[in-house]
């Protein structure tokens, strides 16, 4: 799927993050578990997700694992190799690679995209860019 066909697709769903799992982790193949964690207080909360299996981790504290990490600094995660993070928190033992998008509204982080890959290395600068673009659309509906 093309970058601007998905943005278009979630940006006129009327539910835009629970489209947004679905368009992504349907329409591009490296994209294995797509994931949109909501911050409640001193937690990441899993909201809609979608991928092959259901992940343990509902609950993250901001701070601990990848997706803490994001949500703590604001700044955008890229791990090529989740087997090498020491803050990484496995969900699925397929997962090779992992990148977590902070989504900010009024300048706090309110939730974030979390999207594992079964592909070492997945993510390039270009799955950055348009996942960021993806965060600023999600971010008045987190
Ligand atoms: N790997 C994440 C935890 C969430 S699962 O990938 C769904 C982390 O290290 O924070």
């Amino acid at each position: 799927m093309k970058h601007d066909e998905a943005l278009e697709a979630i940006g006129s769903a009327d539910d835009p993050l629970a489209a947004s799992v679905q368009v992504l982790q349907a329409g591009f193949e490296h994209y294995s578990w797509v994931g949109i964690y909501l911050v409640e207080g001193g937690d990441l909360v899993l909201g809609p997700s979608q991928g092959p299996e259901a992940t343990e981790h509902v609950r993250i504290p901001v701070g601990q694992g990848v997706c803490g990490a994001a949500a703590a600094s604001g700044r955008t995660e890229i791990v090529d190799d989740v087997n090498a993070d020491p803050r990484y928190l496995a969900c699925f033992p397929s997962t090779r690679s992992e990148i977590v998008v902070p989504i900010a509204h009024e300048g706090r982080v309110v939730g974030e995209i979390d999207i594992d890959s079964d592909r070492p290395a997945a993510f390039a600068k270009e799955d950055r860019a348009f996942l960021e673009r993806v965060a600023d659309l999600l971010a008045p509906y987190c």
